[in-house]
C-alpha cells in the first residue's frame, strides 16, 4: 500500500500540536480526518488548505469527546469519507488544575472522559474496522511522575499510558499501539498571565534547556506510524525532562 492510500484520524486536530500532527501526516501522504470540538472554523480552514494542496485529502468531524456514548460515529465518518482507517491518533485532551481538596465529580468525569475513556472507546471502534495500521496516543511525561495540583489530569494520562501498553497486547499482531509523551511544548492557553520569569523557572533544569516545538511531537507520530516492528512503546519527546 502506498502511503497515499493511508488514512489517519487525529482527535483535537484543529489547532496547536494536533494541527501540526495533521499537517505532517498529510505531508507524509496520508489522507486525514481532522476531529475538533469547539474549533470548527480552524478545522475547516486547515481542511481547505490541505485539500488545496491535494484534492479530496482532508475532511472534518466535530464531536464532544466528553460525551462518550457515540464515539464510533468518528470511525464511521472516517470510513464513509475515505473508505478505511490506518492510523488513529488520540491527541485531544483537557488540562486544568484539580487539587484534591477542590476536585469535583463532574471535573473528574470530564478529564477522565476526554483523556482516557474516549481514547479507549475510539480504539475499540477503530479496531473493529482496521485490519492493519496503528493507534498512537499522545500522553504526557506526567503520566509517570504526577504534576502537583493536576491530580485528575495525571491519573488520566497514567491510564492512557497503560491503555497504550494493554492495547498493544490486545490488538497484536495486526494493529500496533504506541504513545508519544511530550514534555513542555506549548504553554496552556490560559497561561497568558504566567510571567516570563515563571516560564523561565519552569524550564530551569531541563537538560536541553528550551521548550519544544509541535513539530517535534508530529515527527515522532509520523515515525511511529511507519515503525513496523514497534508496538507497546511510549516515546518521551521532552528535552530530557523525564530523566531529571
Ligand atoms: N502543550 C504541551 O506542552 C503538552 C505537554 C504535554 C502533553 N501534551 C499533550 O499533547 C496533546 C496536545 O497538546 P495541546 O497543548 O495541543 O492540547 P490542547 O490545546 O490543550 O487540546 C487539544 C485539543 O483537544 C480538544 N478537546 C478538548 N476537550 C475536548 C472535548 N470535550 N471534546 C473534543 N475535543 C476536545 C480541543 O479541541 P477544540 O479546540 O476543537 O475544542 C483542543 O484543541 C494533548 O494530549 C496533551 O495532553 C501537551
Amino acid at each position: 500500500m502506498n502511503a497515499s492510500d493511508k488514512v489517519a484520524l487525529v482527535t483535537g486536530g484543529a489547532r496547536r500540536i494536533g494541527a501540526e500532527i495533521v499537517r505532517q501526516l498529510h505531508a507524509a501522504e496520508y489522507r486525514v480526518v481532522i476531529h475538533c470540538n469547539g474549533s470548527a472554523s480552524d478545522a475547516e480552514l486547515l481542511k481547505e488548505q490541505l485539500n488545496h494542496s491535494r484534492a479530496d485529502s482532508a475532511d472534518v468531524i466535530a464531536h464532544n469527546l466528553a460525551e462518550t456514548s457515540h464515539l464510533s460515529d468518528l470511525i464511521e465518518f472516517t470510513i464513509k469519507s475515505f473508505g478505511q482507517l490506518d492510523c488513529l491518533v488520540n491527541n485531544a485532551s483537557v488540562f486544568f488544575p484539580t487539587s484534591l481538596e477542590a476536585l469535583t465529580e463532574s471535573e473528574l468525569d470530564q478529564v477522565m472522559g476526554v483523556n482516557l475513556t474516549a481514547p479507549l472507546l475510539l480504539s475499540q471502534a477503530a479496531a473493529r474496522v482496521m485490519t492493519s495500521g496503528c493507534i498512537i496516543n499522545i500522553i504526557d511525561i506526567y503520566a509517570e511522575k504526577p504534576l502537583k495540583g493536576y491530580l485528575a489530569y495525571s491519573i488520566s494520562k497514567a491510564g492512557l499510558h497503560m491503555l497504550t501498553r494493554g492495547l498493544a497486547l490486545e490488538l497484536a499482531p495486526n494493529i500496533r499501539v504506541n504513545g508519544v509523551s511530550p514534555g513542555p511544548i506549548l504553554w496552556p492557553e490560559d497561561a497568558a498571565e504566567m510571567s516570563e520569569e515563571e516560564k523561565h523557572q519552569r524550564l530551569a533544569g531541563l537538560p536541553l534547556g528550551k521548550i519544544g516545538n509541535p513539530s517535534d511531537i508530529a515527527k515522532a507520530v509520523v515515525f511511529l506510524g511507519e515503525a513496523e516492528f514497534i508496538t507497546g512503546q511510549v516515546l518521551s519527546v521532552d528535552g530530557g525532562q523525564s530523566v531529571v
